[in-house]
C-alpha cells in the first residue's frame, strides 16, 4: 500500500465537504463541486483514478473520508441484496478495462467506489466474479439477534429487522435503527468482503426527498463498505461499548484509531481509487 493511498490528500476536500454539509443532518447530501487531489495512480493494474462515491460521512478520528455506500435493493421475498451493475468495457487513458458501473439516482455508481485497502485485490470485487450479490451473515456476528438467529451464510430478509423501530442493545440510544453485520460477493472467495447494513426511520423519511438515497435504499435500509478508510480496520455500529468515549455510541465507531461514522448523514467524497490487479 503505497503512502498516498494511506494518506490521501484530501484534508482540504474534507474542510470542504464539512462546509457544504455543515450540521451533516441526514439528507445532507453535499455535493462536490470542483476540487482537486494531487494522488496519482501510477500502479499498473484495471481501472482505479478519480472517483467519487456516495458514502456515510467519516464525522470524527483519522480516517480521511467516509466509508462508500452500497447500493441495495430488496427482492420479492424480501431478501435483502447489493447492487452490482452490468459490466462494461470502457477506456480510461487510451486503456480498456472492464467496470461495473451504472447510472443510478443521478449519479455514476461504480465498483471502483471499493476500491481502497487492498479490496481492489479481492475476488469478489472483480467485475465478472459470479454472485447472486445477496448480503450473508458470517461466522461470529457482532450482534445478539444474529447470533440467535442467523448461521454463517444465510441471508438477510427484511423481516429481519421488523423491530427496526426499538431495537437496541445497551450501548448508545435504542430505536435509531436495527443493524446486521455480513459479508457480500464473497462465497467460495479467499476474501471476504465486509458490510454493515442498517434499517432506520432517518434513512427511510430521508429516502423520501432525496434521488440518490431513493435509489441507494429501499424499506429504510442502507449499507456500506465496512472497512476503515484509514487503516482498514473492520469498524461497527454499537459493537463496542467503548465508543461513547469518543462519541461513537450511536455511530459507527472504528476501534483501531477511535474513527467515527454517521451512517445517518451521506455525503459524496472524492478519492484516488487503486487500480486492480490484473
Ligand atoms: S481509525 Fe484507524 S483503521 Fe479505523
Amino acid at each position: 500500500m503505497s503512502e498516498s493511498d494511506k494518506y490521501p490528500a484530501e484534508s482540504g476536500r474534507r474542510r470542504f465537504v464539512k462546509g457544504v454539509v455543515g450540521g451533516a443532518t441526514l439528507a445532507g447530501v453535499g455535493v462536490l463541486g470542483t476540487t482537486s487531489i494531487n494522488a496519482t495512480t501510477n500502479a499498473s493494474g484495471a481501472g482505479g483514478g478519480s472517483t467519487q462515491a456516495y458514502a456515510i460521512e467519516n464525522v470524527a478520528g483519522p480516517a480521511p473520508r467516509g466509508m462508500p455506500q452500497i447500493p441495495i435493493e430488496i427482492d420479492d421475498e424480501g431478501y435483502i441484496r447489493g447492487v452490482w451493475p452490468e459490466v462494461q468495457t470502457v477506456e480510461q487513458n487510451g486503456v480498456e478495462v472492464q467496470l461495473a458501473q451504472t447510472q443510478l439516482g443521478g449519479t455514476t455508481y461504480s465498483s471502483e467506489w471499493f476500491q481502497y485497502c487492498g479490496v481492489e485485490s479481492y475476488e469478489g470485487l472483480d467485475p465478472t466474479y459470479e454472485s447472486d450479490n445477496y448480503f450473508r451473515s458470517g461466522s461470529a456476528p457482532p450482534y445478539a439477534w444474529q447470533q440467535e438467529s442467523k448461521s454463517e451464510g444465510d441471508r438477510f430478509n427484511i423481516s429481519d429487522f421488523d423491530d427496526y423501530e426499538t431495537w437496541g442493545n445497551g450501548i448508545g440510544e435504542a430505536g435509531i435503527g436495527k443493524p446486521a453485520a455480513g459479508n457480500w460477493r464473497s462465497q467460495d472467495a479467499e476474501d471476504v468482503i465486509p458490510v454493515q447494513m442498517i434499517r432506520s426511520e432517518r434513512i427511510e423519511e430521508a429516502a423520501q426527498n432525496n434521488e440518490w438515497l431513493n435509489a441507494s435504499t429501499s424499506q429504510g435500509v442502507i449499507a456500506w463498505l465496512n472497512k476503515c478508510t484509514h487503516f482498514c480496520c473492520v469498524p461497527g455500529y454499537k459493537t463496542t461499548g467503548s465508543s461513547a468515549t469518543f462519541g461513537g455510541a450511536n455511530a459507527v465507531y472504528c476501534q483501531c484509531h477511535q474513527s467515527v461514522y454517521d451512517p445517518f448523514s451521506v455525503v459524496q467524497t472524492l478519492f484516488v481509487a487503486r487500480p486492480r490487479p490484473e
